[in-house]
């Protein structure tokens, strides 16, 4: 089956009341745990790369990999360039064979920010491309681009963005955070502003980044074997279940991926110490990959069937 836009995906899960979930890719088993999940689920899915993706793993790499998923599967299946840092970027992915790019503009001025998102819009566009834009700014760090404090996006400014920029999709600020440290105390999102924005925007996906709910029992897996990972806080399933609900169509999970993978492979080297076949370990870490994202289908996301 051939990588597909968002457009049908989104339209269905707006309609449906719940989320395909983006979940961040940088190597083969990542990439296979992630496709084995959806095909026992029967999931639509999005496979995104961040700049650190491609320079991690080459471009060609994860191009290759993902024709190679396709190959073996019939789910419906996008691949985005996650956090696009500049128009160049957009474009050269787009060549590439992405069905989905953001442009990332959300650190830049309101009127470079739709500037920027607009010129990639009409080249984007005119390819047959999707394109997500932000607005509002995360706490935490992504790639380069690191913000102390979060700006929640405004409703009026949302409305203007996105008639003006004519992006097709846009990632909002409600109170997620990229990484594994996102609440010090009471998690919580702003449901009153996710409201308002999907209110003003009837039929419109909305996009929520930093929704890694950072599973406790990786974390005290991670601690068990060796790992420093104490006070990581995440989403609680159910604030993301309740947002999928709503006009939230994309939700972006990168953290627990990492989460999973370290710690099953700590616990298996903590238990095998004498073995040192990456193979040995990089099985149990993508099953845990595949189990962790089918939990996300099944519970949070509500994705499970609509492939
Ligand atoms: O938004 C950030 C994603 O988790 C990607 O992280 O830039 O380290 O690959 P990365
Ligand atoms: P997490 O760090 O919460 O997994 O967020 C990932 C993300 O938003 C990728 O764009
Ligand atoms: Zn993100």
């Amino acid at each position: 089956m051939p990588l597909v836009s968002p457009k049908e995906m989104f339209a269905k899960a707006y309609a449906g009341g719940y989320a395909v979930g983006a979940f961040n890719v940088n190597n083969m088993e990542i990439i296979q745990g992630i496709m084995s999940a959806g095909e026992q689920e029967r999931s639509p899915l999005i496979l995104q790369v961040s700049a650190g993706a491609r320079k991690y793993a080459g471009e060609t790499y994860i191009i290759k990999l993902m024709e190679a998923a396709m190959l073996g599967t019939d789910l419906p299946v996008v691949l985005h360039l996650d956090h696009g840092q500049n128009f160049e970027i957009c474009q050269k992915v787009i060549e590439a064979g992405f069905t989905s790019v953001m442009i990332d503009g959300s650190h830049l001025p309101f009127e470079e920010n739709i500037a920027l998102t607009k010129q990639v819009v009409q080249y984007a566009h005119d390819k047959g491309v999707w394109v997500e834009a932000e607005l509002g700014r995360l706490a935490g760090v992504e790639d380069e681009v690191s913000s102390e404090h979060s700006i929640y996006t405004d409703p009026d400014q949302a409305v203007e963005f996105v008639e003006r920029t004519g992006c097709d999709s846009l990632a909002i600020a409600i109170g997620t955070s990229h990484g594994a440290y996102k609440f010090k105390g009471e998690a919580k999102l702003d449901f009153d502003r996710l409201d308002v924005i999907g209110k003003r925007m009837p039929g419109y996906p909305l996009v929520l980044h930093g929704s890694s709910s950072v599973p406790q029992e990786f974390v005290d897996m991670a601690n068990a074997y060796g790992g420093h990972v104490g006070g990581a806080k995440g989403v609680p399933e159910e604030l993301l279940r309740r947002a999928a609900t709503m006009a939230v169509c994309k939700i972006n999970i990168d953290t627990d991926i990492r989460l999973a993978m370290t710690a099953v492979i700590r616990k298996y080297f903590a238990e095998h110490p004498a073995d040192f076949d990456p193979r040995q370990y990089l099985s149990p870490a993508r099953d845990a990959v595949r189990d962790m994202v089918a939990h996300k289908i099944r519970t949070v996301l509500g994705c499970s069937g609509k492939a």
